[in-house]
Order: C-alpha cells, then sequence, then structure tokens
C-alpha cells in the first residue's frame, strides 16, 4: 500500500512538472536550433520503428518497369525535389531552412520500397515530411518509389537526361 501511494505521489510530481515545463515557454521550438541529443535520438527512434512497425503489411507491386520509373523522376521532380535535392543541383532555401533537414533520399537505400511508401504517402508530423496520400492515389505514389530505387545510381548529368527521357511522363 505504502509503496502505490508512494508510486502515485511520484508520478503526479512528473506530471506537474511536466506541465510546469510546458507553460514555462522554456523550450525552444526554432527550427534554427538543432535539437538536443536526447531529444534527437529519442525522435529519430520513435520514427524509426513507427514507419517501420506500420508498414510491415504493405504489399509491393512491382516496380521494375522502365515506363514506371520514368514516370517516377517526372513526379519525383515535381512533387520531392524542392526539399529532398536531386543531384547536380544546390539546396533551394526551403530545404535549408528546415529542420529536421530532408534527408538525401538517395542515401536511403537500405530502407525497404514499403518503408519508403509508408513515409511517402503518411509523411511524418511535426517534420515539414508532408502526407503525399492526403492528396494522391496509391497507383499515382508507387511510381516515385520505384524511381527512387534508381537514384542512388545517378550523377548530375543521369538525373537530368533520365528527366529528359521522361519527358513530363507522370501524373503531374
Ligand atoms: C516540404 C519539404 C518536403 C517535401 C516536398 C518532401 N519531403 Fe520527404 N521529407 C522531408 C523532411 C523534412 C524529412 C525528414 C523527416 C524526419 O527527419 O523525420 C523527409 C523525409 C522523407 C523520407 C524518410 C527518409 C528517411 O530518413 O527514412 C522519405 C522516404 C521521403 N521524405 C520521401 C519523400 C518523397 C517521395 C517526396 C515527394 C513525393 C517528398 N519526400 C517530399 C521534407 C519534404
Amino acid at each position: 500500500m505504502e509503496m502505490l501511494k508512494n508510486f502515485v505521489v511520484f508520478v503526479l510530481i512528473g506530471v506537474i512538472a511536466a506541465l510546469v515545463f510546458a507553460y514555462s515557454g522554456l523550450y525552444n521550438v526554432a527550427a534554427s536550433e538543432p535539437h538536443s541529443g536526447v531529444v534527437a535520438w529519442f525522435l529519430s527512434t520513435v520514427s524509426e520503428e513507427s514507419v517501420e512497425s506500420r508498414s510491415a503489411d504493405i504489399e509491393v507491386p512491382d516496380l521494375s518497369s522502365l515506363e514506371m520509373r520514368l514516370a517516377g523522376i517526372s513526379d519525383y521532380d515535381e512533387m520531392c525535389a524542392e526539399c529532398h535535392t536531386p543531384p547536380g543541383r544546390r539546396d533551394s532555401p526551403m530545404a535549408q531552412g528546415l529542420n529536421p533537414a530532408p534527408p538525401d533520399l538517395a542515401e536511403h537505400d537500405d530502407a525497404s520500397a514499403a518503408e519508403l511508401f509508408w513515409v511517402t504517402k503518411h509523411g511524418i508530423r511535426m517534420t515539414g515530411m508532408p502526407a503525399w496520400g492526403a492528396t494522391h492515389d496509391d497507383a499515382d505514389l508507387w511510381p516515385v518509389i520505384a524511381f527512387l530505387k534508381d537514384l542512388p545510381d545517378l550523377d548530375g548529368e543521369g538525373y537530368q537526361s533520365m528527366l529528359h527521357e521522361a519527358d513530363g511522363m507522370g501524373h503531374h
């Protein structure tokens, strides 16, 4: 009984401390400042585990056709390139100002197609990564995922020539 009482008091103190902290204005939400190490670790771990568990049951269609990948680069250039800078281009002002910074998707070839799709469709809350599923059907998003598998192999010239070959394919 004594232990339960102590536990309740302990939890109450924790809740009160959290409320005082929330209303104190002490925490700096500025995007111009990095998260502290612990907060950054906590948020990225929560995010990684969340994406991994939610994408586990997604059925990945055949992504290998050239037509699909060409549609994908067109859509990538329209929808993603402003934040996820393609090879050979400079970061846009928006990409430079976002915190967390939009990652270079060419360096994410370890992520599965299902994980890439889940993030693209649902976005990541409070990061600037939009939920494209709010405005797009699954069928319109898969080509972008198909293209992401080509991205690590492209340099600036390769990106431009594939984009040129695509010549406005894709749903945009
Ligand atoms: C307005 C800026 C913005 C646009 C446009 C945008 N993203 Fe993002 N994206 C972000 C940010 C910021 C993150 C980092 C989120 C984080 O760190 O949790 C991100 C993360 C991601 C990730 C997760 C990468 C990882 O580290 O696991 C994927 C996948 C992704 N975006 C795909 C896309 C695709 C595909 C498009 C276009 C259809 C797109 N994004 C458009 C800002 C953007």
